[in-house]
Parts: C-alpha cells; structure tokens; sequence
C-alpha cells in the first residue's frame, strides 16, 4: 500500500533527523531544515515511529542531522530500525567518526551510507567547515567502502569559486575507493543569505559535460528524477534541490525532526505536526493519524513559485 498526498505524489521515504548537534560548522549548511530544536527523541521512539510508516508503505528510511554519529545510541537505533524489517537503511554524515562506526553500523543493518565531503584540499575543507578533519573523513569514507556500506555516496555541494574545480580530482578519489560521486546543486539558507549570489554554480553547464562524456545515462524515477552519468568505471549523480520539475514534483519523502515532529517540507517550517503526546504515551493509533494530518500537508516548495 503507498499513500499519496493532495499531489498524488506517494510516500515512500522517511527523513529522520536524530540531532541537531554537528561537529563540523559548514557555511552554507541548510542542516536539514530544522530549527534549534529542544531534546532529541529516544531510539525507541524512532522505532515506533518506523513502524508506523513501515505500515503507510514508506521503504526507505534515512537518518541525518545535524551530525547523527554524535548520538551514542546510534548503533541501537540502527538496529530497532532493522527489527522493524527495512532493507534500504541510509545515514548522511559528515564522515568524521565513520572509521568507528562503519562496521558496527553494517552489523546492525545499515545498508548504506552519504557522505558530505565537498573538497580534497585541506584549506578549503577548512574553509568550508572550520575544522581540519579531512585526513579523519577519507578514512571513514575508506572504512564504509571496506565495511560493505553500498552504495557509499559521496556529497559534493558544488560552490563556485570554492570547490567547482575539484569536481573531476573528486570523481577520481571516488573512482579508486569505490565510491559513488552526488554533486549537489547548493540550496537557499537562511544561514548564508549572500550564498547564491556568491557560489550558485550552474548545474546546467555541469550536466552538458557529463552528457558529452557519459557512456550511459539513466533517470531515477521517484527520486526527484535524478540523472545518473555513467563513465568509465565510475558514476556520478547530479541533485537539483531547486528545480522543481525535477525535485520537488517528484519528492516522495517526509521528515522527523529531532524532537519528533513530522515535517512535510525541507523548505518549511510552519506546517509541522507535533507527534510528543503520542509518542509518550505509545499511542500507535494516534501515531498513524498524525502521519496522515502531515502527509496531508505536503506540498511542493517551488510550486508556488513557478
Ligand atoms: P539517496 O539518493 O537515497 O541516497 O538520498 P539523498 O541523496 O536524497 O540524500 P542526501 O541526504 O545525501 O541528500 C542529498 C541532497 O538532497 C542534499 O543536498 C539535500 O539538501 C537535498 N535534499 C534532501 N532532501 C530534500 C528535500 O526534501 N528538498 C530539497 N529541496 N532538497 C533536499
Ligand atoms: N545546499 C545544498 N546541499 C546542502 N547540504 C547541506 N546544506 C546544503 C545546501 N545549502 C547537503 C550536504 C549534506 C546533505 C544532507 O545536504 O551535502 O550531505
């Protein structure tokens, strides 16, 4: 069964933001859409809450943050999401305590993982995050591909000025470790008001040239109709955040923020349903309808906005 909001657009994802706490401080960084949020929810409330989507016929769950390898009890709720019988388990980390956690990770179930690594080159890592973990990221990155984490997905935020000339040095770190390259179109913050004017990097430009030298190219359908380029033995996959033809017409994902409410848009924040009074009292009825009121608030970002 898949549910489909008002834009018959189906529910098939789950976003769950398990902190809003980081150890890197990347300038451009949306951090996922959520507000400063107070406490984090238990990892057995992330377990109901899988359960209930499991039941609305979502299949693939995502856990992001903030940073989520900085919960303790990330290994734990790893393995409650597995209990409740997922088979696509994805995390997006800065990579920074991926070499620690890469196997205890697979072994309770992660299928994979997302890497945000947006340069080979130490002072623009430092620019871009205020710390000097680069050395620290590649060998997570390493320990995820060792681990068995497939795909292991690298995201490039491309940055003009910054970081768009690294894209091809980029695909070849990704090539010879076996990882897959995502280059990210950036994405309006509220943190970086100048950013687009600044960075912006056109994605069109980027596109041409991977269709020139691309052996193969395909659409993923239902993931925002991404393109994915293959050349070579490597593969490079390109997300428009901002198109919406592409994005948001075809997003099929709801959110979690790390206080438990479930949150329809990326983009918004003034239409979430607050799901603590179920949670605290396991109300797995009241849970399901709560998911229906958000699912019925979705509606595509850009839209409006032509
Ligand atoms: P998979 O393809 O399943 O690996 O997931 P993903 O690539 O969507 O996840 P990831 O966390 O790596 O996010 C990739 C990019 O998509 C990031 O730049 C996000 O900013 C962007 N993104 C994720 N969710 C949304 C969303 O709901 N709306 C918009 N506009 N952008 C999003
Ligand atoms: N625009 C585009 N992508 C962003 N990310 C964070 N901030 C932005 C932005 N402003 C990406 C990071 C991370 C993913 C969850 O979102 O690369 O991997």
């Amino acid at each position: 069964m898949h549910i489909q909001d008002n834009y018959r657009r189906p529910l098939l994802s789950l976003r769950i933001s398990l902190t809003s706490r980081c150890n890197v401080n990347c300038f451009y960084c949306h951090r996922d859409g959520i507000v400063p949020s107070s406490g984090e929810i238990s990892a057995d409330d992330v377990k109901n809450i899988c359960s209930v989507a499991a039941d609305l016929g979502v299949k693939k769950i995502r856990l992001s943050g903030g940073e989520p390898l900085i919960r303790s009890d990330i290994v734990e709720i790893v393995e409650g999401i597995n209990d409740v019988g997922f088979r696509d388990i994805s995390i997006t980390t800065n990579g920074t305590l991926l070499e620690e956690y890469s196997g205890p990770l697979k072994d309770a179930g992660l299928d994979r993982v997302n890497v945000s690594f947006d340069t080979l080159n130490p002072e623009t890592y430092r620019f871009i995050t205020k710390r000097d973990y680069l050395e620290r990221v590649k060998s997570g990155i390493k320990s995820a591909v060792d681990a068995g984490l497939y795909p292991v997905k690298i995201n490039m935020v491309v940055l003009r000025g910054v970081n768009h000339h690294e894209i091809w040095d980029m695909f070849d770190f990704c090539r010879e470790n076996g990882a897959v390259l995502q280059l990210i179109e950036l994405l309006k913050t509220d943190n970086c008001p100048d950013g687009m004017d600044r960075y912006h990097c056109d994605m069109n430009r980027i596109e041409e040239k991977l269709s020139r030298m691309a052996d193969e190219i395909r659409t993923r359908k239902f993931m925002q109709d991404r393109k994915k380029y293959y050349i070579g033995d490597g593969e490079v996959e390109v997300v428009r955040p901002m198109d919406n033809t592409r994005f948001c017409a075809n997003c099929t994902r709801l959110r979690v923020t790390p206080d438990g409410k479930l949150k329809p848009c990326l983009l918004r924040n003034d239409n979430l349903v607050d799901t603590g009074e179920a949670l605290r009292n396991n109300d797995t009825e009241m849970l399901r309808r709560l998911f229906l009121e958000a699912i019925g608030r979705r509606s595509p970002y850009y839209h409006q906005d032509g």
